[in-house]
Order: structure tokens, then C-alpha cells, then sequence
């Protein structure tokens, strides 16, 4: 099915009419803090099967199913370990997925025959009332067609899933800008599955945290992981994205090195003015890891529009919410990187 995909406000009207289309088995965009989702009955198979065909998702990548209120989490989980209620006490709502063990109303679509589910309670306002006028559980992956950057604002929903879905929510910006942070446990233990907003140090108020495969290397083929998202190459723009680690003076001589035409630089806000003095075209990504983390998919995005075919990032830090920016930008490079 062809649809004229509209993009509506976050007015009542339109999230009870967004709520209907849910109701009726289909899929809307929907804002949230971390990227945009691409919405449909957690509870309802058919529904779901249709988020894997829009987005070109594989199979076998569980859904996180989205909540209105920590309230609900026990009716769609069971065995819930004492670290998880710590967890939701402290994040939730927020930019935070607890993989738990599900109860059966949970479809096997869903949860990709796993019998864990990922749960989540956005921040954001609007995409709570929304979940909340669905009256049901909302299962979501970020809303790009599979292996593209997150999108961040509706325009970039709309550029990949015009046709595909009927109506997509504009809740303006993303905040945060990328996507939750992805935990499961082992005892009273936290594995970090996939970094976030809420990073490794603040996890560990309420448990010893262990990071999970995949998240700072390859991992190689055939090789299990605990969560399946983090085999697939992911947030690539079309350009070849080379990460380069070093000091900024270091990062400046190399990409001036190397600077032809199609090549750009995706640096610190703060060292554009002298790249672009010698010639080289900036796409600046912030100087926080904070700014890093809202602009990253933003900036990807426009490489493509821009039309680059080689892009050298300057390598963000490692803890806090760098270590999710790092995350991304290894994965839209497939693990190249160059240490200075
Ligand atoms: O911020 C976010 O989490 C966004 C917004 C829309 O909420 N959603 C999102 O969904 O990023 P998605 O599908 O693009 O990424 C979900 C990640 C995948 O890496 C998936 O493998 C992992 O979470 N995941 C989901 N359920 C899981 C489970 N039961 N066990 C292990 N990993 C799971
Ligand atoms: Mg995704």
C-alpha cells in the first residue's frame, strides 16, 4: 500500500487521530527525546509486521515496546530483578530500554522470538500522550529506513518513510539525539548493551555495569551477541566516514593532507575557522559530547544532501554520552579509525 503520508502537529486532535490510525493496525512517526520512532500495537502482529517490511528491517531485531508510565512495566515483564526497579527509579521516564523477561501477551514479532522484551518510557510529553491515547503498548524502532542515521526531526521521517506510512507526528527537534541507552542483567549485575544518553557512570549508581560486545569493537561474523542490533552496520551515510583520533592540531594536518574535492571534515564547532581557511569544507558537529550527541545523524544526513564521498570525523571522547557518539560514528564508519 501507497500512502500520502501527512505530517500532523501535536495539538489533542491530531494525537487522537494518530491514535486511531494506531487502533486501526497502522504506523505513525512519532517524536520521542532521544530520535523518532515509527509506532504500531506492541500487541498486534500484523501491525508489527508491517514496521519490519517499512523499515527493511531484519527479522531476527527485537522492537522496544514503549510505555506511558513505569506503572505498566510489570504487565508486560515478570521476574523483574531488585537492580531494574532501582534503574526505572532513577531514569525512567527517560532515555533508557531495560531488556526484561516477558510475559506472553508480548507477540513473538515483537521481541524477535526472544523471550526478553526491551521496555522503554520516553520523556518526551508528547510522545507519552500519545502511547497514552493509544491505550496500548507501542512497539518502535528508530524511524530510518534500516542501516541509514536516526532521524531527529519529522522532515528526516518523512524522507524515508514517505509512501510508506500514513501520518507522522512533528514534535519539533530531538533533544537528546541519539537513541536510549540498552541494558539487560545477569544477577545484580547491568550489561550495557548499546550506550546512551544515560552513560556507564551514571548506570552504575545502582549496580555494578559491564559492557556488552560490540560497543567500542567489530564483532565478528557468526559471533552471538546479546543484542542482536549491534551486528548490523548502521547510520551510514553514503560517503566512506573515516573516524581520526589525535590531538586537534594533529586531526587539522592530516584532513588539510587529504583534502581533494568531495572530502569534508566533520569536526569540532571549534576548530571550523581554521580548517576552512585552508580550504577544507567543514560539516562542524559541536564541541560537547552533549552537542555531539543532538547533532551527530543530523550532520550525517547532511553529508549526503551535500553530496561528500569521504568524510573524516574527529573522534569524539569516550565516556559520558561521547562513548554513544563514538558508538554511532564506528558503526557509520564500519570500524575505521585512524589514531594520529
Ligand atoms: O531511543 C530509542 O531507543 C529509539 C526510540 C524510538 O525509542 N528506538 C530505537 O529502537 O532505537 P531500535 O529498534 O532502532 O533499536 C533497538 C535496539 C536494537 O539494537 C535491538 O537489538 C535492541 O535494542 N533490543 C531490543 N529488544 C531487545 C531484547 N529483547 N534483547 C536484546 N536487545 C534488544
Ligand atoms: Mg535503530
Amino acid at each position: 500500500m501507497v500512502y500520502d503520508t501527512r505530517i500532523i502537529s501535536d495539538s489533542d486532535e491530531d494525537l487522537q487521530y494518530a491514535a486511531q490510525l494506531i487502533k486501526d493496525g497502522k504506523i505513525v512517526g512519532m517524536p520521542t527525546e532521544t530520535v523518532y520512532g515509527l509506532a504500531a500495537d506492541a500487541l498486534n502482529p500484523s501491525a508489527v509486521a508491517d514496521i519490519f517490511k517499512a523499515k527493511g528491517r531484519p527479522q531476527d531485531n527485537p522492537l522496544i515496546v514503549h510505555l506511558a508510565s513505569a506503572d505498566d512495566i510489570d504487565k508486560y515483564t515478570q521476574n523483574i530483578p531488585e537492580t531494574a526497579y532501582r534503574l526505572a527509579e532513577m531514569f525512567c521516564p527517560g532515555p533508557l530500554t531495560m531488556v526484561l523477561p516477558k510475559r506472553e501477551c508480548i507477540p513473538d514479532i515483537t521481541s524477535a522470538g526472544l523471550d526478553t522484551v526491551g521496555i522503554r518510557i520516553p520523556a518526551d510529553s508528547t510522545a507519552r500522550r500519545f502511547i497514552a491515547a493509544c491505550g496500548t503498548p507501542i512497539a518502535a524502532p528508530s524511524a530510518n529506513l534500516s542501516g541509514s542515521p536516526s532521524p531527529t526531526t519529522a522532515k528526516h521521517v518523512f524522507q524515508d518513510m514517505q509512501g510508506r506510512i500514513p501520518a507522522i507526528i512533528d514534535g519539533g527537534s530531538c533533544c537528546v539525539g541519539v537513541e536510549s541507552t540498552v541494558v539487560s542483567f545477569e544477577g545484580d549485575n547491568i550489561v550495557l548493551l548499546r550506550p546512551g544518553f544515560i552513560s556507564p557512570e551514571e548506570l552504575s549508581a545502582a549496580g555494578e555495569v559491564i559492557i556488552g560486545k560490540g560497543i567500542t569493537e567489530a564483532v565478528s561474523d557468526g559471533e552471538i551477541v546479546r543484542s542482536p542490533g549491534m551486528k548490523y552496520k548502521h547510520y551510514s551515510p553514503k560517503a566512506n566516514v573515516t573516524i581520526i583520533e589525535g590531538s586537534s592540531e594533529k586531526y587539522a594536518e592530516y584532513v588539510i593532507s587529504k583534502n581533494e574535492i568531495g572530502t569534508a571534515a566533520m569536526c569540532f564547532a571549534s576548530e571550523t575557522s581554521e580548517l576552512e581557511r585552508c580550504g577544507v569544507k567543514c560539516v562542524p558537529y559541536g564541541n560537547t559530547s552533549e552537542e555531539q550527541a543532538q547533532l551527530l545523524f543530523l550532520r550525517l544526513r547532511e553529508c549526503d544532501e551535500l553530496g561528500f564521498k569521504q568524510v573524516y570525523a574527529h573522534c569524539p571522547e569516550k565516556n559520558g554520552v561521547g562513548l554513544a557518539v563514538y558508538n554511532r560514528l564506528l558503526r557509520a564508519a564500519g570500524f575505521e579509525v585512524i589514531k594520529l
